[in-house]
């Protein structure tokens, strides 16, 4: 039996790596460290609640004393870290609460794990720390090409017609760090400290910096679910700047597909480039999703895109990430499982029909949230 802990299993990437872990793994137990902010939802997890291989835990991060008595009551031998801020906007109203979450509760998790391994007999042995990261650290990379480039991988996720490149750069995992909003200003710090883990005390622990996620569960104040919603109630889209940057989409599950192999099969100390191939600029992706609802709605295919409303940018707004996933794949042979408009598809259908899940998160008080960040842009 193997005991793992989970960080931030109630949220929208953590929900999906909680259950493929539970479903594939009954010898495993898997407990779900979180503190259920405002993004933590245990209506996420509803189709595991009930598995005998799973607990949730509802405890901060940055509560030492409380985590390391969770590592001493479930001798826990794993831990994936996923539990974080994850909002860029959020951070720029915010900064204090990312540094606080981010940096000072990856420490307590590391200081932890670090001081109940070290007591036990075969200390680090069989024992792994793995860290879940953004490609948000590495800064942004240029749009050397607005119009578009053949891109130079070609991925099951990237092979779609729609696909280009936006530059001949890419973030590799050598690349420095450079972060720009006080999102990715802090993982890079919580990398940093979990890299410092290993390279000081011996931990094994290995870090992985993914591309920006879709899929189910996500909570609708990220782009794609938000446009989704907005869409169906025919509310104003509020496109940043020109719409133009460039974001590399990976389907949620083909991450925790990821996680899942890295957890097992990835080099102690190694860092992993997580991403799609998958180049888009919001502005393209805004239009696909936009006949993608109406479509499936029964409206005429694009009778929403009047709904797009051009706003101020965001402060200090990366122009375009893109992953270079080669070592990964080349390493574990890892690759996305969907195009992006399989994905883009079954993403939509979803929220479309999980209208009650939806409702249930954007009416009260986030909603009365939403409606101030609107009125502000
Ligand atoms: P999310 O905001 O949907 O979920 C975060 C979860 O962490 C929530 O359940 C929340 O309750 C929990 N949490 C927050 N603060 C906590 C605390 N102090 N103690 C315990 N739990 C706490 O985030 P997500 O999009 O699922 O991202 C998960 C991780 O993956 C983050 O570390 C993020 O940086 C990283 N990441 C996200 C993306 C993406 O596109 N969403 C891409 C790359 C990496
Ligand atoms: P987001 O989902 O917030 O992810 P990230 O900032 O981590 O990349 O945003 C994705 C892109 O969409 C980003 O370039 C900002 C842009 N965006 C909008 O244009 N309008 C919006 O309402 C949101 C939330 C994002």
């Amino acid at each position: 039996m193997k005991n793992i802990i989970i960080t931030g299993g109630a949220g929208f990437i953590g929900s999906h790596v909680v259950r493929l872990f539970v479903n594939k793994y009954p010898d495993y137990h898997i407990i779900n460290v979180d503190k259920l902010t405002y993004a933590g939802n245990l209506a996420n997890l509803k189709d595991i609640e009930d598995k005998p291989n799973y607990t949730f835990v509802k405890a901060d991060i940055c509560d030492f004393e409380t985590i390391m008595g969770i590592f001493k009551k479930y001798n826990v031998d794993g831990v994936i870290h996923l539990a974080a801020e994850s909002h860029v906007d959020r951070s720029i109203k915010d900064p204090f609460t990312f540094a606080q979450t981010n940096v000072m509760g990856t420490l307590s998790m590391l200081q932890a794990a670090k001081l109940y391994w070290e007591t036990l007999p075969e200390k680090w042995e069989g024992k792994r720390f793995y860290h879940i990261s953004t490609d948000e650290v590495y800064g942004a990379l240029e749009m050397t090409d607005p119009e578009g480039i053949e891109p130079p991988f070609t991925t099951k996720a990237s092979s779609g017609k729609h696909h280009l490149a936006y530059g001949s750069k890419f973030f590799t995992e050598d690349l420095k760090y450079q972060p720009h909003s006080p999102y990715s200003a802090a993982k890079a710090s919580s990398d940093h400290f979990v890299r410092a883990f290993h390279d000081t005390y011996g931990m094994p622990t290995i870090v992985t910096n993914c591309s920006n996620n879709y899929g189910p569960y996500q909570f609708p104040e990220k782009l794609i679910p938000l446009f989704i919603n907005n869409i169906r109630h025919r509310k104003p889209l509020p496109v940043y700047g020109k719409g133009e940057n460039v974001r590399d989409w990976l389907f949620v599950e083909d991450h925790a597909r990821a996680i899942d192999l890295i957890f097992h099969k990835g080099t102690i100390a190694e860092t992993y480039n997580i991403g799609g191939f998958n180049e888009w600029k919001n502005i393209d992706i805004i239009k696909v999703v936009i006949n993608t609802v109406d479509r499936i709605l029964g409206r005429a295919e694009g009778e929403d895109m009047n709904l797009i409303t051009y706003v101020t940018d965001r402060a200090g707004h990366d122009m375009r990430y893109a992953i270079d996933s080669t070592k990964l794949q080349k390493e574990l042979g890892w690759e996305p499982s969907l195009q992006f408009e399989e994905g883009i598809e079954k993403t939509v259908r979803w929220y479309l029909d999980n209208q009650a899940w939806m409702d249930n998160i954007t009416s009260g008080e986030y909603e009365k949230y939403y409606e101030s960040m609107y009125a502000n842009r």
